[in-house]
Protein backbone atom coordinates (compact mmCIF):
# COMPACT_ATOMS: atom_id res chain seq x y z
CA UNK A 1 0.00 0.00 0.00
CA UNK A 2 1.51 3.53 -1.09
CA UNK A 3 1.85 6.59 1.67
CA UNK A 4 -0.85 8.09 -0.67
CA UNK A 5 -3.30 5.06 -0.49
CA UNK A 6 -2.74 5.04 3.95
CA UNK A 7 -3.23 8.93 3.76
CA UNK A 8 -6.31 8.56 2.44
CA UNK A 9 -7.48 5.67 4.54
CA UNK A 10 -6.53 7.68 7.39
CA UNK A 11 -8.26 11.00 6.19
CA UNK A 12 -11.42 9.11 4.93
CA UNK A 13 -12.29 7.02 8.21
CA UNK A 14 -11.51 10.04 10.48
CA UNK A 15 -14.50 11.71 8.98
CA UNK A 16 -16.01 8.60 9.27
CA UNK A 17 -16.09 7.70 12.70
CA UNK A 18 -16.72 11.72 13.68
CA UNK A 19 -20.09 10.36 11.69
CA UNK A 20 -20.39 7.73 13.81
CA UNK A 21 -20.10 9.43 17.13
CA UNK A 22 -22.55 12.15 16.15
CA UNK A 23 -24.88 9.27 15.30
CA UNK A 24 -24.14 7.44 18.94
CA UNK A 25 -24.54 11.04 20.22
CA UNK A 26 -28.22 10.94 19.26
CA UNK A 27 -29.07 7.87 20.55
CA UNK A 28 -27.03 8.59 24.17
CA UNK A 29 -29.55 11.69 24.15
CA UNK A 30 -32.59 9.74 23.62
CA UNK A 31 -32.33 6.83 26.47
CA UNK A 32 -35.92 5.77 25.74
CA UNK A 33 -34.63 4.99 22.44
CA UNK A 34 -31.37 2.55 23.67
CA UNK A 35 -33.01 -0.46 23.70
CA UNK A 36 -30.86 -2.24 25.92
CA UNK A 37 -30.56 -5.59 26.19
CA UNK A 38 -27.53 -8.13 28.26
CA UNK A 39 -25.09 -10.52 25.81
CA UNK A 40 -24.21 -12.10 29.15
CA UNK A 41 -23.30 -10.73 32.60
CA UNK A 42 -21.93 -7.53 32.52
CA UNK A 43 -22.26 -7.91 28.35
CA UNK A 44 -24.42 -5.01 27.79
CA UNK A 45 -26.12 -4.16 24.76
CA UNK A 46 -27.77 -1.58 22.82
CA UNK A 47 -29.91 -0.67 19.68
CA UNK A 48 -26.99 1.96 18.93
CA UNK A 49 -24.18 -0.82 19.19
CA UNK A 50 -25.71 -2.42 16.09
CA UNK A 51 -27.10 0.44 14.09
CA UNK A 52 -23.37 2.12 14.42
CA UNK A 53 -21.38 -0.92 13.46
CA UNK A 54 -23.84 -1.35 9.89
CA UNK A 55 -22.90 2.35 9.07
CA UNK A 56 -19.32 2.12 9.53
CA UNK A 57 -19.37 -1.33 7.64
CA UNK A 58 -21.47 -0.16 4.89
CA UNK A 59 -19.24 2.94 4.22
CA UNK A 60 -15.92 1.11 4.58
CA UNK A 61 -17.13 -1.53 2.25
CA UNK A 62 -18.37 1.21 -0.59
CA UNK A 63 -14.60 3.32 -0.16
CA UNK A 64 -12.49 0.39 0.45
CA UNK A 65 -13.82 -2.83 -1.02
CA UNK A 66 -10.60 -4.49 -1.26
CA UNK A 67 -9.96 -4.52 2.59
CA UNK A 68 -11.91 -6.89 5.00
CA UNK A 69 -13.45 -5.72 8.52
CA UNK A 70 -13.95 -7.17 12.03
CA UNK A 71 -16.69 -5.53 14.17
CA UNK A 72 -17.92 -6.57 17.75
CA UNK A 73 -21.45 -7.15 16.96
CA UNK A 74 -20.88 -8.99 13.34
CA UNK A 75 -17.53 -10.39 13.32
CA UNK A 76 -15.55 -10.87 10.44
CA UNK A 77 -12.41 -11.94 8.50
CA UNK A 78 -8.71 -11.23 8.87
CA UNK A 79 -6.82 -10.45 6.48
CA UNK A 80 -3.39 -7.84 5.34
CA UNK A 81 -5.72 -4.92 5.48
CA UNK A 82 -8.06 -4.95 8.18
CA UNK A 83 -10.87 -2.24 9.81
CA UNK A 84 -11.35 -3.34 13.39
CA UNK A 85 -14.43 -1.77 14.68
CA UNK A 86 -15.76 -1.55 17.95
CA UNK A 87 -19.24 0.52 17.73
CA UNK A 88 -19.59 1.48 20.71
CA UNK A 89 -16.96 1.08 23.66
CA UNK A 90 -18.08 1.42 27.12
CA UNK A 91 -21.70 0.21 26.24
CA UNK A 92 -22.06 0.02 30.00
CA UNK A 93 -21.33 3.19 30.47
CA UNK A 94 -23.89 4.63 27.44
CA UNK A 95 -26.64 2.55 28.88
CA UNK A 96 -26.42 3.75 32.16
CA UNK A 97 -26.34 7.46 31.27
CA UNK A 98 -22.40 7.85 31.77
CA UNK A 99 -20.32 10.29 29.23
CA UNK A 100 -17.08 8.09 29.24
CA UNK A 101 -17.42 5.78 25.74
CA UNK A 102 -16.49 6.33 22.17
CA UNK A 103 -16.71 5.00 18.56
CA UNK A 104 -13.19 3.71 17.97
CA UNK A 105 -11.76 1.88 14.28
CA UNK A 106 -8.00 0.42 13.88
CA UNK A 107 -6.82 -0.33 11.06
CA UNK A 108 -4.34 -3.39 10.41
CA UNK A 109 -1.92 -3.13 7.56
CA UNK A 110 -0.03 -7.21 7.70
CA UNK A 111 -0.58 -7.29 10.75
CA UNK A 112 0.95 -4.07 12.18
CA UNK A 113 -1.49 -1.76 13.81
CA UNK A 114 -1.00 1.18 11.53
CA UNK A 115 -4.42 4.00 11.86
CA UNK A 116 -6.37 4.23 15.08
CA UNK A 117 -9.09 6.61 14.87
CA UNK A 118 -11.52 7.17 18.42
CA UNK A 119 -14.34 9.53 18.60
CA UNK A 120 -15.51 9.99 21.79
CA UNK A 121 -18.47 12.30 21.17
CA UNK A 122 -19.91 13.30 24.52
CA UNK A 123 -16.63 14.15 26.08
CA UNK A 124 -16.19 16.18 22.56
CA UNK A 125 -12.46 14.42 21.82
CA UNK A 126 -11.63 13.10 18.90
CA UNK A 127 -8.01 11.00 18.68
CA UNK A 128 -6.35 10.53 15.58
CA UNK A 129 -2.65 8.51 15.30
CA UNK A 130 -1.10 6.49 12.09
CA UNK A 131 1.84 4.71 12.68
CA UNK A 132 5.06 6.96 12.15
CA UNK A 133 2.75 10.44 12.16
CA UNK A 134 2.50 10.71 15.71
CA UNK A 135 -1.11 11.46 17.53
CA UNK A 136 -3.38 13.92 18.27
CA UNK A 137 -6.20 14.91 20.45
CA UNK A 138 -8.90 17.59 18.80
CA UNK A 139 -6.18 17.92 16.39
CA UNK A 140 -3.06 18.61 19.45
CA UNK A 141 -0.14 16.19 19.56
CA UNK A 142 -0.21 14.01 22.48
CA UNK A 143 2.28 12.31 24.31
CA UNK A 144 2.18 10.07 27.46
CA UNK A 145 2.99 11.54 31.15
CA UNK A 146 6.66 11.75 32.09
CA UNK A 147 5.64 10.31 35.54
CA UNK A 148 8.77 7.64 36.63
CA UNK A 149 8.11 7.18 39.95
CA UNK A 150 4.91 4.31 40.50
CA UNK A 151 3.89 5.81 44.23
CA UNK A 152 2.65 9.20 42.03
CA UNK A 153 1.03 7.09 39.11
CA UNK A 154 -2.23 6.46 38.62
CA UNK A 155 -2.93 3.30 36.71
CA UNK A 156 -6.68 1.72 34.92
CA UNK A 157 -7.26 -1.89 35.58
CA UNK A 158 -9.41 -2.99 33.37
CA UNK A 159 -12.13 -5.53 34.73
CA UNK A 160 -14.48 -8.22 32.73
CA UNK A 161 -16.27 -11.16 33.89
CA UNK A 162 -14.58 -12.92 31.16
CA UNK A 163 -11.39 -13.46 33.48
CA UNK A 164 -11.83 -14.99 37.29
CA UNK A 165 -12.05 -12.17 39.63
CA UNK A 166 -9.10 -13.23 41.89
CA UNK A 167 -7.05 -12.86 39.33
CA UNK A 168 -7.80 -8.70 38.88
CA UNK A 169 -8.11 -8.62 42.83
CA UNK A 170 -4.47 -9.79 42.91
CA UNK A 171 -2.79 -7.55 40.02
CA UNK A 172 -5.07 -4.27 41.78
CA UNK A 173 -3.42 -5.94 45.40
CA UNK A 174 0.40 -5.92 44.00
CA UNK A 175 -0.63 -1.83 42.90
CA UNK A 176 -1.62 -0.62 45.88
CA UNK A 177 1.55 -2.58 47.57
CA UNK A 178 3.67 -0.83 45.54
CA UNK A 179 2.13 2.66 45.71
CA UNK A 180 -0.33 3.11 42.94
CA UNK A 181 -3.43 5.01 42.81
CA UNK A 182 -5.73 2.65 40.48
CA UNK A 183 -9.69 2.94 38.81
CA UNK A 184 -11.43 1.60 36.41
CA UNK A 185 -13.71 3.79 33.81
CA UNK A 186 -15.60 1.67 31.61
CA UNK A 187 -14.16 1.12 28.31
CA UNK A 188 -10.98 0.02 27.19
CA UNK A 189 -10.34 2.24 24.29
CA UNK A 190 -10.50 5.33 26.66
CA UNK A 191 -8.40 3.29 28.75
CA UNK A 192 -5.80 3.77 26.43
CA UNK A 193 -6.42 7.13 24.84
CA UNK A 194 -6.03 8.13 28.53
CA UNK A 195 -2.41 6.76 29.06
CA UNK A 196 -1.35 8.51 25.36
CA UNK A 197 -2.71 11.71 26.82
CA UNK A 198 -1.10 11.28 30.30
CA UNK A 199 -4.45 11.57 32.53
CA UNK A 200 -2.86 8.38 33.49
CA UNK A 201 0.03 6.42 33.84
CA UNK A 202 -0.95 2.88 32.51
CA UNK A 203 -3.72 0.53 31.07
CA UNK A 204 -3.63 -3.20 32.00
CA UNK A 205 -6.29 -5.98 31.50
CA UNK A 206 -5.81 -9.74 31.89
CA UNK A 207 -7.90 -10.48 28.54
CA UNK A 208 -9.16 -7.80 26.23
CA UNK A 209 -10.54 -8.41 22.28
CA UNK A 210 -9.15 -6.74 19.69
CA UNK A 211 -12.07 -4.03 18.49
CA UNK A 212 -11.55 -2.61 22.23
CA UNK A 213 -7.26 -2.02 21.43
CA UNK A 214 -6.61 -1.79 17.62
CA UNK A 215 -6.89 2.00 17.76
CA UNK A 216 -5.82 3.04 20.76
CA UNK A 217 -2.89 0.33 20.46
CA UNK A 218 -1.68 2.74 17.59
CA UNK A 219 -2.39 6.43 19.45
CA UNK A 220 -0.79 5.32 22.40
CA UNK A 221 2.33 3.62 21.02
CA UNK A 222 2.69 7.25 18.19
CA UNK A 223 2.22 9.23 21.69
CA UNK A 224 5.84 7.64 23.14
CA UNK A 225 3.90 5.14 25.49
CA UNK A 226 5.21 1.19 25.76
CA UNK A 227 2.32 -1.26 24.77
CA UNK A 228 2.77 -4.98 25.61
CA UNK A 229 2.53 -7.44 21.88
CA UNK A 230 -1.31 -7.68 21.93
CA UNK A 231 -1.76 -9.00 18.42
CA UNK A 232 0.80 -11.58 19.10
CA UNK A 233 -0.75 -15.46 18.70
CA UNK A 234 -4.49 -15.39 17.50
CA UNK A 235 -4.69 -11.81 19.69
CA UNK A 236 -6.99 -10.18 16.70
CA UNK A 237 -9.44 -13.12 16.77
CA UNK A 238 -9.42 -14.33 20.34
CA UNK A 239 -8.28 -11.36 22.35
CA UNK A 240 -4.97 -11.28 24.70
CA UNK A 241 -3.93 -9.63 28.01
CA UNK A 242 -2.79 -5.71 27.15
CA UNK A 243 -0.32 -3.71 29.15
CA UNK A 244 0.86 0.35 27.87
CA UNK A 245 2.04 2.57 30.12
CA UNK A 246 4.85 5.14 30.10
CA UNK A 247 8.39 3.72 29.29
CA UNK A 248 10.29 4.58 32.56
CA UNK A 249 7.55 2.86 34.68
CA UNK A 250 6.90 -0.79 32.02
CA UNK A 251 9.27 -3.21 34.02
CA UNK A 252 7.54 -2.37 36.93
CA UNK A 253 4.09 -2.39 35.60
CA UNK A 254 4.95 -5.70 33.50
CA UNK A 255 5.76 -7.15 37.22
CA UNK A 256 2.95 -5.66 39.18
CA UNK A 257 0.50 -6.89 35.95
CA UNK A 258 2.03 -10.16 35.39
CA UNK A 259 1.31 -8.92 30.96
CA UNK A 260 4.62 -8.69 29.33
C1 LIG B 1 -15.63 -3.51 27.32
C2 LIG B 1 -15.01 -2.25 27.86
C3 LIG B 1 -14.43 -2.50 29.22
C4 LIG B 1 -13.35 -3.59 29.17
C5 LIG B 1 -13.95 -4.87 28.61
C6 LIG B 1 -14.62 -4.60 27.26
P1 LIG B 1 -17.72 -2.95 25.71
O1 LIG B 1 -16.15 -3.31 26.01
O2 LIG B 1 -13.95 -1.81 27.02
O3 LIG B 1 -13.83 -1.33 29.73
O4 LIG B 1 -12.86 -3.80 30.46
O5 LIG B 1 -12.93 -5.82 28.47
O6 LIG B 1 -15.25 -5.80 26.84
O7 LIG B 1 -18.49 -4.15 26.12
O8 LIG B 1 -18.05 -1.76 26.47
O9 LIG B 1 -17.72 -2.76 24.22
CA1 LIG C 1 -15.63 -2.78 23.50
Amino acid sequence: MTPAELLLRRYAVQGLVAEAGRMALDYFGRKESLGVSMKGTQDWLTVADGAVEDFLRARLAQLFPGDTIIGEEGGGEASDAVWIIDPIDGTANFAHGDRNWCVSIGFLLNREPTIGIVAAPALDELYVAQRGQGATLNGQTIAVSGADDIRRACIELGWSPRMPAQRYLDMMSRGYAAGCSIKRAGSGTLGLCNVANGRTEGYAELHINAWDVAAGIVIVGEAGGWVSDFFAGDGISHGNPILCCTPALASQLRDITGIS
